[in-house]
């Protein structure tokens, strides 16, 4: 038997070589990768309150920029934030209404509610059409008497099978949106009388 011959066969008696081979150099390697896995997993770092010669006040954790908020932690009370005032739905609106607040309120409304209401909030969206519950007109005298407050916690929590939206509409859109309710609400319920003289006397042409 030649020296080559005699390697080979004892190669393959205890499995090294040809597929079995690559088996072994594929796990040595794997070994090898989960090695470096665990130095990067290990790396150096603070548990929470450790204690850290690094900084001068000896502690790891830095304390807050001052006037700064974490998210998720700012105080939110006052009416602007809560519709509240001592606890109960309070009424009118927090910042003027003006006619930039009114636009934002339009635009926001027909993005995040009128899918369900409807463009008029009658109720009569597209979501309802095709099987989700039909949400009330907000043309009822119970919606039209409701206070700012209660459309402002409806949409901030949800109301029955309406979810909450405040993920999506943050506080101050919340308020226009509202704004933009009551004129919905007026617009099905206005008379001539609470146009301004000058567009009365245009559509009545002089005539009262
Ligand atoms: C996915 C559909 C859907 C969307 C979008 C939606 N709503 Fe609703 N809403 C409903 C349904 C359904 C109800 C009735 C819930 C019930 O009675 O269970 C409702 C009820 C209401 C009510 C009446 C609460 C009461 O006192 O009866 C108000 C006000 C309201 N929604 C405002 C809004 C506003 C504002 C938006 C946009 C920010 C909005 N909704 C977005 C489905 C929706």
């Amino acid at each position: 038997m030649s020296r080559g011959s005699r390697v080979a066969t004892a190669a393959s008696a205890v499995g090294v070589g040809g597929r079995s081979g690559r088996r072994y150099t594929a796990i040595a390697l794997l070994l090898l990768l989960a090695a470096c896995r665990q130095k990067m997993a290990n790396q150096p770092r603070y548990d929470p309150l450790e204690p850290s010669d690094f900084f001068a006040d000896g502690m790891s954790a830095r304390p807050r920029v001052p006037g700064t908020v974490a998210r998720g932690e700012l105080a939110v009370d006052g009416f602007m934030a809560t519709g509240k005032i001592n606890g109960a739905d309070g009424n009118g609106f927090p910042f003027p209404v003006t006619a930039q607040v009114m636009n934002r309120g339009e635009e926001r409304f027909n993005i995040y509610c009128s899918e369900c209401h409807g463009k008029l909030g009658d109720g009569n969206g597209m979501i309802p059409s095709r099987g989700y519950r039909r949400p009330p007109s907000f043309h009822t005298d119970t919606l039209r008497s409701a206070k700012t407050g209660h459309f402002f916690d409806v949409i901030t929590n949800g109301f029955g099978a309406m979810p909450s939206y405040a993920p999506q509409v943050p506080v101050e859109d919340r308020w226009a949106i509202i704004a933009y309710i009551r004129a919905l609400q007026i617009s099905q319920h206005g008379t001539i009388d609470d146009l301004p003289p000058a567009i009365r006397t245009k559509l009545t042409g002089g005539a009262q």
